[in-house]
This record gives C-alpha cells, structure tokens and sequence, in this order.
C-alpha cells in the first residue's frame, strides 16, 4: 500500500495513530462524521481504505475547514499557490514567514494557512486572546518542498473528491446531523485545558457539554470513538469520561516521551480511545476494556485486521 497522503501539519495530529484506531472503524460506514477533524488525518487513512461512502469534515476553525476544502475540490491552484508563496521566501525567509503572517490575520486566506503550517514550529497552531495567529517560524527549516506538498495534495483530493462535505461549525451542531448508519471520530482539542479559552487551538470545549453530547449521542444510538486523555508513566491528562456512559476504553501506546527521556526517566505514553457501546455491538469480536490490570498495546505499526 502506498504511503498516505498529508498536506497538513498540525499539531496533535492522529496520523501515526490511524492504523490502531481504524481497527475499530466498522465495514461500510455510511458518512465518517469527524466533528474535530484538525488536518482530518482519520478522515484521510478511512478513504485510503475505501471504507466510508461519505466524509464531512469540520472543524470551528475556519480557514483550517476551507484549506481542507480547496485541497480536495481545487488541489492544482491550492498547490500552485504553495508553490509560489514558497519561493518567495528565499531573500528572508523569517521576514517573508511574518509578512505571510500579517497577511493571514488581515485576511483568514486559508492557502496563506497552509504555507504558516509547513512553516511555522511543530506544525502546532497558536492564537492570541484576539484570535489572532501568533506561532514563530520554525528557523531551522524551510516547510515542505513543493514537490512533495502537491503530491500530497493531489493525493487527498484523489481519495476524497465527490466524497466529502466540509464545515466549520460547533461540534454539537455536526453531531445533530449523525445517524445510526454513520461512525463519528472525535478527537477534541486537549483536556489539561479548561473552558473554551485555548491558545493551542482556534478554541477549547467544556467538559460537562461534550459528556451531554455523547449521553446524547448514547441515547439515538449513534456509533462513535473519542480520543480524549492520556497517560505518561503513572500521570494521566485530562478529565475522565464517566462510567455512565458505558464506553469500552482502550489505551493505546504512542511511543515514549522525549521530555520524560531527557530527565533519565524511561516513560511511555498511552493515548485513550473511547468507544461507544453502538459501535461495539457492530464489531463482532469484542474489544478489551483497557481499564483492566493489563491495558491493551498495540504496535502503531501492525497491519489492520478488522473486527467485523
Ligand atoms: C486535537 S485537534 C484535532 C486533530 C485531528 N484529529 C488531526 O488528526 O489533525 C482538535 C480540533 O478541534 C477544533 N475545535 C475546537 N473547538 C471546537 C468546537 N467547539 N467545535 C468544532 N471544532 C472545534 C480545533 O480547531 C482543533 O483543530
């Protein structure tokens, strides 16, 4: 299988994750419904293989949501444009980055987005209390080479044109259109943070309204997965989701943590998948709740088999 498609850098990004969490993605999804898409990395990995008929992909950050869109409905102009901008930066390329800044804040052009992503450090986003982009370019690289960024983008168009709808609305109001055909992915920005104040992302979530949500969900029989705390060593991130809900919880490793290996300590980090009894009775082999003594490892990198 050839390599998957990613035009987009973003931080917190579940492309490394997709192999594991698609394991528990049912055959024949009617509409994959990703409330929280991010650079829809899942989105991305489930068209690869061919398992939903349908896509909708939204995100409240705007510009992000439209990228998507122009990637996948525009993907020669939406390279072109890369290609260009890119080029340009040669001269000074850290006064070019904050100029292309200046440029996106004025404007929200999402192509001028794509260019601060490639660029900017870590691919993760960082917005003041104005909502205003303020991340720092990375100094030590260029961003993506244009070749490969359109055949990235030439990729995800291929794997989703005609397929998918995109948005930029809250969560709750993507949620309200999901039926018991669909599969909704939610990875909702992360949990140490309280309220909607979040500069690592255009915007935070409540913990109290996402459990409505999901009781809500619960309630039309909607299958879904969450991806919400973590755990490095003994430290867990992030609120739990309560027992009411009756999910199966799984860990997942991510690998180990570079902080926790620069103080000496030898640390590996889980991520949490959390899957809704609706989806659970569709796979016919059962998942193992990860709450128990032993939590569930799995290589990131081993070949999915599906449990239906
Ligand atoms: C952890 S990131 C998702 C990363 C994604 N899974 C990926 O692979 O790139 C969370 C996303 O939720 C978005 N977001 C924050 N609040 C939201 C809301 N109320 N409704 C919809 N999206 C929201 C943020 O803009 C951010 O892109």
């Amino acid at each position: 299988m050839k390599s998957i498609p990613h035009p987009i850098q973003y931080q917190g990004s579940k492309r490394n994750l997709a192999p594991v969490i698609l394991r528990y993605v049912p055959k024949n999804v009617n509409w994959l419904i990703e409330p929280f898409s991010g650079s829809a990395a899942i989105s991305i990995a489930v068209a690869a293989r061919q398992i939903a008929k349908s896509y909708l992909i939204n995100d409240l950050n705007k510009p992000l949501a439209e990228l998507l869109r122009l990637i996948v409905d525009s993907p020669s102009e939406t390279a072109s444009f890369y290609e260009d901008i890119w080029n340009e930066q040669h001269s000074d390329s850290v006064e070019h980055y904050y100029r292309v800044r200046a440029d996106f804040n004025r404007t929200q052009d999402p192509r001028l987005f794509l260019y601060l992503l490639a660029r900017c450090v870590k691919g993760s986003v960082r917005y003041n209390a104005d909502g205003m982009f303020n991340q720092s370019p990375d100094k030590r690289r260029h961003g993506t080479r244009p070749k490969t960024m359109r055949a990235n983008i030439l990729g995800v168009s291929t794997l989703l044109k005609g397929k998918a709808e995109f948005s930029s609305l809250d969560y709750r109001e993507v949620l309200a259109g999901a039926r018991p055909t669909d599969l909704v992915y939610m990875d909702p920005p992360y949990q140490g943070v309280c309220g909607e104040r979040d500069s690592r992302y255009y915007s935070g979530i409540y913990h109290a309204d996402f459990v409505s949500a999901l009781e809500e969900l619960n309630s039309r029989e909607i299958p879904y997965i969450v991806s919400y705390d973590g755990r490095r060593g003994d430290k867990t991130f992030g609120e739990i989701l309560p027992a009411s809900l009756e999910l199966t919880h799984i860990e997942l490793e991510a690998g180990r943590s570079s902080q926790a290996t620069l103080l000496g300590r030898d640390e590996l980090t889980y991520e949490s998948l959390y899957l809704s009894h609706a989806l659970t009775d569709k796979l016919a082999h059962k998942p193992i709740d990860g709450r128990q003594p032993k939590p569930q490892q799995y290589s990131l990198f081993e070949p999915i088999t599906h449990y239906v």
